[in-house]
């Protein structure tokens, strides 16, 4: 068959698309909602503008669909070029990306409705639910059968995570949302109490670790060497590094339950997962960025490569914040306070949206058969852009968590509090006003990025097809 000389590189440019188009969206809603912290009117009284619905389509906008559909792009571009074949199937590619762009759009209408099961990142109602399980092993098969009939004997290190994030995301998302439906839009979980809150922190946190994490670091191992023209530093270091991962992140959930009716024994047991998490995390970023040894100085001119390493520097910082914030009398500070904020934007913002803009950056010129992106230094404006936004928006968040920590916890010395709560909000609102200006030039930066990638449209016209390279072409190893 002559299409299977070819690799299937639609389904990688439309969802490659799709990113920089959810990444704005799902970013502007940010912005919105953290305006409405500032001015809580800009609701405008609707109660489909209200923040609390417009909070969880947020989330479910970056992370499901920003960083999914660049996962969906980055793992099918990667699967295919290490596994020197086409995809499996074009009809299930298609199945894929169309079934994925429903449930988004079915988030985005019943969300703001106010359908919610109420689980952090697990709120969409069962009928969509279902959808989202039958997209998934529509991508598991498509995934795995193309890794099945590679032209390659061994199974590069990154297909390795990505496959990781495909099984772990499958497995959580059935156990958390076994729920019993009353209604057309309305269901109870299955769990009660504390087991309920064990079930979804089990979940929420592996969310993080594989949907947010293991895909993400396929990313890294994949497109860091190619950027970089070098191979991976330690080959034998990237296995350790997903084994150790493996392991571990399963046992961190109760992090997030610190000081709750969960027993006790299983509080301090996430609590010391989480805290030899640090090793394998610090040991696969160093890995990543060791990898620019001897070509450091393509640092200076490569704003890709820019994004990719700083990329990685955030990670770092997020996963040692992370098992900080897990000891317990650390995390008697900084929960309920917008350190965590803080915390989730540095992983979010600083580490899985950078490695997925300057991923996206590198694909799509090469799947559309140009060499590069319309403009290079346009993607360094965005670079800057987007880091100092970042800065901005962490640093205020940090600031204002711990003051806020240390507000809520002083007491005079007959024991009564010394500061109302509303004190405590209004020493915030400067802070809020800054993440707010940080969120905008996140925004500034993406929006750019899209005029960047439809420019790179126009250059190339008609994409060319891209040949399977043979069996024994040095692809995988960079
Ligand atoms: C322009 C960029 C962004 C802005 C302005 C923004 C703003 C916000 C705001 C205001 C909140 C609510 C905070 C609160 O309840 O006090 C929030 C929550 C959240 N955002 Fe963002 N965000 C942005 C980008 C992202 C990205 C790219 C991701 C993920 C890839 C992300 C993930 C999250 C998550 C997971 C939460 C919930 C945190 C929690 O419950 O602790 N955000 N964001
Ligand atoms: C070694 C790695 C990490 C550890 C041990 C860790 C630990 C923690 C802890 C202790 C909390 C606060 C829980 C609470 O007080 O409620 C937290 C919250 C959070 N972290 Fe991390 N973290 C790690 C890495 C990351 C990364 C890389 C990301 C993002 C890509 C991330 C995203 C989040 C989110 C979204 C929350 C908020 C959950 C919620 O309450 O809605 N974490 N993490």
């Amino acid at each position: 068959m002559a299409e299977a000389s070819f690799y299937n590189d639609k389904v990688v440019r439309q969802f490659a698309v799709m990113t920089v188009v959810w990444g704005i969206v799902g970013m502007a809603v940010g912005v919105l909602i953290a305006a409405q912290l500032y001015w809580p009117a800009l609701n405008f009284d609707l109660p489909w503008l209200s923040f609390g619905r417009l909070r969880p389509l947020h989330t479910n906008a970056v992370i499901f669909a920003f960083g999914g559909c660049a996962l969906f792009a980055t793992s099918l571009h990667v699967v295919q070029r290490t596994c020197h074949v086409r995809l499996l199937s074009d009809g299930l590619a298609s199945f894929v990306f169309w079934g994925w762009q429903l449930v988004i759009l079915s988030a985005a209408i019943s969300l703001p409705l106010g359908y919610t099961q109420g689980k952090e990142y697990a709120e969409l109602e069962w009928p969509i639910d279902i959808v989202i399980a039958v997209v998934w092993v529509a991508y598991a098969v498509l995934f795995f059968g193309t890794i099945m009939k590679r032209r390659v004997k061994h199974i590069y290190v990154a297909n390795w995570f990505f496959g990781a994030f495909i099984i772990a995301v499958a497995l959580l998302h059935i156990v958390n949302s076994i729920a019993i439906p009353v209604g057309a839009m309305k269901s109870y979980s299955v769990y009660g109490g504390a087991v309920d809150a064990m079930v979804q922190w089990w979940y929420g946190h592996n969310a993080v670790g594989f949907f947010l994490t293991a895909g993400f670091l396929g990313m890294m191992y994949y497109y860091i060497p190619k950027q970089a023209g070098r191979p991976v530093y330690s080959y034998r270091l990237s296995v350790v590094h997903f084994w150790a991962l493996i392991a571990v992140y399963m046992w961190a959930g109760p992090h997030h339950l610190h000081y709750t009716a969960l027993p006790d024994w299983a509080q301090s047991l996430g609590m010391v997962f989480s805290l030899v998490l640090l090793a394998p995390s610090w040991g696969g970023a160093i890995n990543g960025i060791l990898t620019l040894s001897g070509v450091w100085h393509k640092l200076r001119t490569d704003p890709i490569l820019k994004f990719l390493i700083v990329s990685l520097s955030f990670y770092m910082m997020s996963t040692f914040e992370g098992p900080m914030m897990s000891i317990k009398t650390v995390n008697s500070l900084s929960h309920y306070t917008d350190w965590t904020i803080g915390h989730v934007h540095s992983g979010a913002l600083g580490w899985v949206a950078m490695v997925s803009i300057g991923s996206i950056y590198m694909l799509l010129p090469r799947v559309l058969g140009l060499k590069q992106m319309y403009s290079t230094p346009w993607i360094d404006a965005h670079f800057w852009v987007h880091t100092i936004g970042v800065v901005f928006y962490i640093a205020s968040m940090w600031i204002a968590g711990v003051m806020q920590g240390l507000m809520w916890r002083a007491t005079n010395a007959d024991g009564t509090l010394t500061y109302s709560f509303v004190e405590s909000l209004n020493v915030t609102y400067p802070y809020y006003l800054v993440r707010l200006g940080g969120g905008v030039l996140v925004l500034a930066g993406m929006v750019l990025m899209a005029v960047n990638v439809w420019k790179t449209y126009q250059l190339a016209k008609s994409p060319v097809p891209q040949p399977v390279l043979p069996p024994d072409a040095s692809q995988a190893r960079g």
